[in-house]
Order: C-alpha cells, then sequence, then structure tokens
C-alpha cells in the first residue's frame, strides 16, 4: 500500500512509521520539522518537507490508499496560553487535509485524537460513546477534528478511523509528564517540582502499545467511520511516575508540589480510558509501566 504518514518525523509518528515501513509499504512522511526531525524517519521511507496548514498536498498524495494524520501542536498546557495556535495547527489544518484527501481521492484517514476530548468525565474508565465535554483548547481543537472526519467519511466514502489516545510515552518523546521530569532532575537531581498536588491518577501507554493499536484498528475497522480508545488498562498517579522515574535514574529527590488538584488550566485529573472495544481486535498491551519508564529513561539519558 501507498501510506502518507503527516507528523512522520515526530515522536508516535515515527515509530508508526517505522512499523508500516516493515510491513512492507510504500511510506511518505509529511513533516515541516517544527518540533519533529528528519532523523527519527526510517531510511526507507521517503520524507518531503511541507507545512499541512500552509501548503497543498493534493499532488503528493495522488495514489495513496491511507493518510495516518499525526502532524499537530499536542501541547495541552500551551493551549490555554495560546488558543489560536491549537485551533489552526489542529482544526484548521486537519480541515485541509482532509480537502487534500477528498481532491486526491484518498479511501482511508486514520486521525490520532485524544482522550482529553472527553473533559472531566464521570464515568471512568470512560467508554468511547461518552459525552465529550473537553476543558482545554487542545481538546477542543481535537474534537472539532473528530467532527469533520465523520462528515468526510459520511459525505464523501473516505473510511476514517480516530484513534483516542490516553498519554503516550517513549522513545524519541520530546514532551510529556516523564520528558518533565527527567530534564528536571537533570537540572537538580536533589529536589523535584510536580505540577499540582501529584495525586493526578492517569493511564500511560508505552508508543509500541499505541502503534500496535493503531495498526490493529486500521487493518480491521468495519465501519465507515469508527472512534478507538487506546490505553492502559491501570491509571497511576503522578507521583509515582516521578518515583519511577527517579528509580530509573537512580535518585532520591525531595519532591515540592506546586499543589491544586489540576497541573495547569485544562488539565484532566483523572483519566483511564474503557479499551474493550480495541481490545475486542486482539490487541493487548505488552509494555508495562515500569518496563515503558525504564526503557525511555535510558534513551533519554544517551541523549
Ligand atoms: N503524545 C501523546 O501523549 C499524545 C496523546 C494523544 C494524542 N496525541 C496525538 O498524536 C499525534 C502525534 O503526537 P506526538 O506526541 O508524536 O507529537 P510530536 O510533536 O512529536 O509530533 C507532531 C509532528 O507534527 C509535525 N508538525 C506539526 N505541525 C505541522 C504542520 N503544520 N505541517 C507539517 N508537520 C507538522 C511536527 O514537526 C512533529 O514532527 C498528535 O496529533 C497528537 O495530538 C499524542
Amino acid at each position: 500500500m501507498k501510506i502518507v504518514v503527516t507528523g512522520g518525523a515526530g515522536f508516535i509518528g515515527s515509530h508508526l512509521t517505522d512499523a508500516l515501513a516493515r510491513n512492507g509499504n510504500e511510506v511518505i512522511v509529511i513533516d515541516n520539522l517544527s518540533a519533529g526531525k528528519k532523523e527519527n524517519v526510517a531510511r526507507d521511507a521517503e520524507f518531503i518537507a511541507k507545512d499541512i496548514l500552509k501548503e497543498s498536498i493534493v499532488q503528493e498524495l495522488a495514489g495513496t490508499d491511507a493518510v495516518f494524520h499525526l502532524a499537530a501542536d499536542p501541547d495541552v498546557r500551551a493551549s490555554a496560553e495560546r488558543p489560536a495556535k491549537s485551533f489552526e495547527l489542529n482544526a484548521i489544518a486537519t480541515f485541509r487535509l482532509l480537502e487534500s484527501c477528498r481532491k486526491g481521492g484518498v479511501k482511508h484517514v486514520v486521525f490520532t485524537s485524544t482522550s482529553v476530548v472527553y473533559g472531566d468525565a464521570e464515568t471512568v474508565p470512560t467508554p468511547e460513546n461518552y459525552p465529550c465535554t473537553p476543558i482545554s483548547n487542545y481538546g477542543a481543537s481535537k474534537l472539532a477534528c473528530e467532527a469533520y472526519c465523520s462528515s468526510y467519511a459520511n459525505s464523501y466514502g473516505i473510511k476514517a478511523t480516530v484513534m483516542r489516545y490516553a498519554n503516550i510515552f517513549g522513545e524519541r518523546s520530546n514532551h510529556g509528564v516523564m520528558y518533565d521530569f527527567f530534564h528536571k532532575l537533570k537540572k537538580n537531581p536533589k529536589e523535584l517540582e510536580i505540577l499540582g498536588d501529584g495525586n493526578q491518577d492517569k493511564s500511560y501507554l508505552h508508543v509500541e502499545d499505541c502503534v500496535s493499536a493503531t495498526l490493529a484498528a486500521f487493518e480491521k475497522q468495519e465501519k465507515i467511520y469508527d472512534v478507538f480508545n487506546v490505553g492502559s488498562s491501570e491509571k497511576q498517579k503522578v507521583k509515582k511516575i516521578a518515583e519511577i522515574v527517579c528509580g530509573g535514574m537512580k535518585l532520591k529527590p525531595k519532591f515540592r508540589y506546586t499543589g491544586g488538584e489540576r497541573g495547569w488550566v485544562g488539565d484532566v485529573k483523572l483519566m483511564l480510558l474503557d479499551t474493550k472495544k480495541i481490545r475486542s481486535l486482539g490487541w493487548k498491551q505488552n509494555v508495562s509501566l515500569e518496563e515503558g519508564i525504564n526503557r525511555y529513561v535510558k534513551w533519554l539519558s544517551k541523549q
């Protein structure tokens, strides 16, 4: 198959590109390198430097069977301070991408959404059919993208797969709570600042499992439009994440909490996804939280 991955030089996109290329597909990565790195892109994938918000990619999409759309501004915290950026890079860029898919005759789009579209869900684990009430601008922008994926699927027959990811972590990630802890500890191994009261309780999944879930949904989805939660079956408190990161770095710092039940504006304090649907396709988590964090900390230490 000919497959285009937008954001394929970034964290999750590059791992997905590796897997798609390994499976024998012709893979083209489109990325503007605003956050990603060219060296992340698999050698057997083609790389095109383009900004999908500003430039048309209709030509590049000619003859493409599927587009995995990951290019985005993934920063939840920053979306409170600069709402226009997440709206443009997520909602507008996705609308333009879907327009290019329509014009280019693409048959299938996989969109990487997020658990934060649910906001402060009262049903935990939260199933896919729970109402979406985002509490962050990032979440709102991603929900707008989902709505367009649904309308393009139903109006133009472009099959759309929406993946609602929990917190994904692992090698090549340059953001998120573990990345933040690691770099704070590098600067000051004696004290670690933890945003909020440390009791935020959420699901974290290693990127290897995120990629296998995405491919399972891509290959096995039957409906023209469908949504899949992807996450671990257990949640973990932020202070426990801090302990595992410290253990991996062989450090015993004092924890200093900034206080409050949320780490930042728009932070969801309790998140666990109901993953029965993706598991019914044969997917299961293979990497435990401890093993995943240890692998990630090792990788960070080598950078
Ligand atoms: N990491 C997570 O925990 C997580 C959780 C839920 C959803 N997601 C979603 O998964 C996707 C990938 O996230 P990630 O963590 O790998 O982020 P990332 O920042 O590592 O990757 C995003 C990539 O998109 C590229 N990009 C951004 N804007 C672009 C544009 N206008 N044109 C072309 N390329 C552009 C960046 O250079 C980067 O390589 C995003 O859509 C994100 O919202 C991530």
